[in-house]
């Protein structure tokens, strides 16, 4: 396994960590090797000293001296300048050296763990050097991180840089949200199930609401931010991917291009955005200062590296349409942002109300929708939300809240998120991973968005509070079709508005 950028952060808090855990439960083959390759100059006994340090600050388990100590010594080194071609010679003869002293027998798994200006220069040296042929049994594949290309124009030259030098079933595009066990889970949860699929359509589901809340700012990534924004860096990719699993069809197999072809076809039928549509269904918010756990954080413009005057979104909300049988007349809304009350990424699947006529007669005032809510992250596990009746003489109803908790059935092992992804790629599985047509389709949604925000600078930024649920535009979009957003801090199924102590009680 080589990594190019083998001294960045992700290599570091992620990557190594992830590894170890593979090699820890015995996930590796003993003829394994890891090449990290990045500019900075270290022999490979000083970067097998840095890795064990990386090792100590940032593994999620213990690390023992057994394995570790069989793990560090397949570590190896090559620096040089990822434009230069006189460092994949020497990558060469480093790989010749792990075949001899490892036995790896020349299959090689490429992580671009780069920075994205360099995923094109990288693909292209590896196809210049030969490194990418593949020769009978032996197979070459190329992981590439995210951002995958920064609109859609970007994201087909960059399908079309890499597809000179491989073969698409040699590129793995990432999405670190598929390596999450809950997202995995939302496949099993509604196929290896006979009562879900049934009421999982049109007739019975009023509305779909995904939200991904951080707590956290932008922190020392301003740079970055700047030129990504919310929509870019959550949306086509962590978001359409919970979006895809949860409308598709159920594919007719597990296999790769089975499951990718029903995703594409969900991000081929949402409703093209007009730029009226785009006034009318998307919003958009920068977080001003606020308070977070009790403490006052600045506003974005304040944040280092950001203008002063940043037009950049650090939030989004969208209500998408998907033109098909199953969702017709379905919405899905969607919102994520920074600096927002709370940390949680969930899905809520709400049902429609049953006919209230049977308890017209009684002290009940309103029938609540029944819900699903997937909790991906934290607290991950799957809640269903229903009504029962309270005991007693006189009819009134209470909210049920039945809850599934991950950690209490299945125990928890602590995870980066990589190991199953890493795993895969070892193994030439590609089910979790996006298909250069995934890519395009999912940009082509959201290019006229971008394009549509490019043309009409946002002149109410800053609009949210730093620990709020964003601007009261997002508020408004669901309001005005007699819908609200469901609270992620409410563990019964019920809104906040009605009143933390009214939510308890039975109706
Ligand atoms: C990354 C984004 O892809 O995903 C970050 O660039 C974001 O801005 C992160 O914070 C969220 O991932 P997770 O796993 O913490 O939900």
């Amino acid at each position: 396994m080589v990594i190019f950028g083998a001294g960045g952060d992700l290599t570091k808090r992620l990557l190594v960590p992830a590894i170890y855990n593979l090699a820890v439960s015995k996930l590796l083959p003993e003829q394994f090797a890891i090449v990290g390759v990045s500019i900075e100059s270290y022999s490979n006994e000083q970067f097998r000293e840095l890795a064990t340090k990386i090792i100590h600050q940032f593994a999620t388990c213990e690390v023992k001296d057994e394995s570790w100590d069989w793990f560090v010594k397949r570590i190896y080194y090559v620096a040089g300048d990822f434009h230069d071609a006189n460092l994949y010679a020497k990558l060469k003869d480093t790989l010749g050296q792990t075949e001899k002293e490892q036995e790896t027998q020349g299959n090689c798994l490429f992580y671009l763990a780069t920075s994205p200006e360099f995923f094109p220069v990288v693909v292209q040296q590896l196809g210049s050097a030969g490194l990418t042929k593949q020769e009978g049994e032996k197979w070459r594949r190329v992981v590439i991180e995210k951002p995958f290309g920064h609109d859609l124009p970007s994201a087909i030259a960059l399908n079309k840089t890499i597809g000179e030098s491989l073969e698409e079933k040699q590129v793995f595009r990432i999405d670190h949200y598929l390596g999450k066990e809950t997202v995995q889970n939302i496949m099993a949860f509604r196929f290896a199930n006979g009562i879900f699929e049934p009421v999982w359509n049109r007739r019975y589901v009023d509305h779909v609401q995904v939200t991904v809340s951080e707590t956290l700012g932008v922190e020392q990534r301003g740079g970055y931010y700047e030129t990504a924004g919310a929509l870019r860096d959550m949306v086509p990719n962590h978001i359409f991917q919970l979006i895809t699993l949860c409308a598709m069809e159920p594919p007719i197999s597990f296999d790769a291009q089975a499951v990718h072809d029903e995703q594409t076809k969900i991000l081929r039928a949402i409703q093209p955005f007009s730029s009226q549509m785009v006034l009318e269904q998307a919003v958009r918010g920068q977080y001003g200062a606020g308070e977070i756990d009790g403490k006052q954080v600045p506003a974005y413009r304040a944040e280092p590296h950001v203008a002063p005057d940043s037009q950049t979104e650090t939030f989004v909300a969208i209500a998408l349409h998907l033109d098909n049988w199953r969702w017709a007349g379905v919405p899905f809304y969607l919102r994520t942002g920074k600096r927002m009350g709370k940390v949680a990424t969930q899905i809520v699947i709400r049902f429609r109300r049953p006919p209230f006529m049977l308890f017209r007669k009684t002290s009940v005032a309103k029938l609540a929708p029944n819900e699903i809510v997937i909790n991906i992250q934290p607290d991950e596990g799957i809640a269903l939300n229903f009504e029962a009746k309270v005991p007693g003489p006189v009819v009134r109803l209470g909210a049920v809240n039945m809850t599934f908790e991950y950690s209490e059935y299945f125990g928890s092992t602590p995870q980066t998120g990589y190991e199953t992804l890493i795993y895969d790629c070892m193994m030439g599985d590609p089910t979790l991973f996006q298909r250069a047509d995934m890519v395009e389709a999912s940009w082509t949604v959201v290019q006229p968005i971008l394009d549509a925000w490019k043309a009409t600078p946002a002149n109410d930024f800053p609009n949210y509070a730093a620990g709020s649920w964003g601007p009261e535009k997002a508020a408004e979009l669901l309001r005005r079709d007699g819908r609200e957003w469901r609270d992620p801090s409410s563990t019964d199924g019920r809104h906040r508005a009605s009143g933390p102590a009214a939510q308890q009680k039975p109706a």
